[in-house]
């Protein structure tokens, strides 16, 4: 079963000077197993949008249903919000606990664990993420680096083991080793858990190489929506919206514009260098 979001707006501060819609009539589907990513400059309604999905705020109107459950619904957001793991945009507000695998239990002991089994599900979460519970567990949340703080919050939220497991910008601020870790923990952690990824990044380089449908939001609107293929035939329309577009994708606009037959689908390195070493000299 699906999350099904339908014309879904989200106003904030409604009916004051300061009323500004973040989210403006959003439809769209998000299948069970896929790999979603979410692209759209800052401000674009991007975190607003996806706190939806968990019913964390709710809509002005829509609605948003999740495997069946309506997040509108007291009790029935109960059940729909279990399906749900979300890594927030900022990991300091989602780390508080005094000891790191402390933290990564809270999850699974709300969820009715004995603190014995969550702290086993908290270090086996962990070693997932490849923070090593024997070096990592007793420091404190606070000494960890940015890199180390986005993979103890994302332990936390894996060891509850979520069906959808939303993240919210998980590589910002990270240098790129950081970022290919965050890229591989999640590859693995679709292969070994199965699980639906929703992943939010202002930077179309992020969900390039991962995702199998991108929307793109524009001031709060579905601008796009499609396989990457589809949504990188746009680049140039994307980097005029003020979007962070690949640099390979980058690249191959350019050499379009000077008259070279670049294909549309040429927006990773991969791709590239195929494409590259496929060229006959003239
Ligand atoms: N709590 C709030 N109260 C009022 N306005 C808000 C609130 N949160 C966000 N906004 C506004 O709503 C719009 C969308 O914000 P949102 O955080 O959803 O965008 P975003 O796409 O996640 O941006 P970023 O890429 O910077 O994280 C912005 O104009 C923002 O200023
Ligand atoms: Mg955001």
């Amino acid at each position: 079963m699906p999350i099904i979001v339908e014309k879904l707006t989200h106003t904030y501060m409604p009916g004051t000077e300061n009323e500004h819609v973040a989210v403006d009539n959003v439809s769209l589907t998000i299948n069970e197993g896929e790999f979603f990513g979410i692209i759209g400059h800052t401000g674009s309604g991007k975190s607003t949008f996806i706190q939806h999905l968990n019913g964390l705020v709710q809509p002005t109107s829509g609605k948003v249903t999740v495997d069946g459950f309506d997040m509108s619904d007291k009790k029935q957001r109960q059940k729909g919000r279990a399906l749900v793991g979300m890594v927030f945009q900022y990991p300091d507000y989602q780390l508080f606990d005094s000891t790191v695998l402390d933290d990564v239990a809270f999850g699974p002991k709300n969820l009715g664990q004995s603190e014995e089994e969550a702290k086993k599900s908290a270090a086996e979460a962990m070693k997932t993420v490849g923070l090593d519970p024997e070096l990592f567990g007793e420091k404190s949340p606070f000494e960890l680096s940015g890199g180390e703080k986005r993979r103890a919050a994302l332990a936390g939220i894996i060891a509850m083991k979520p069906k959808y497991l939303v993240l919210d910008e998980p590589m910002a601020g990270l240098d790129p080793s950081g970022r290919r870790d965050v890229v591989a923990t999640i590859d693995a952690l679709r292969r070994e858990l199965g699980c639906t990824v929703i992943m939010v990044s202002h930077s179309m380089e992020d969900v390039a190489r991962s995702a199998e449908r991108i929307a793109v939001l524009n001031e709060g609107k579905l601008y796009a929506l499609g396989t990457p293929d589809e949504i990188f035939s746009k680049t140039q329309e994307l980097i005029d919206m003020g979007l962070d577009a690949p640099q390979t994708a980058r690249l191959a606009e350019a050499l379009r514009q000077k008259g070279c037959d670049v294909p549309e689908s040429i927006y990773t390195n991969e791709r590239f260098i195929e494409w590259f070493r496929g060229l006959k000299h003239v």
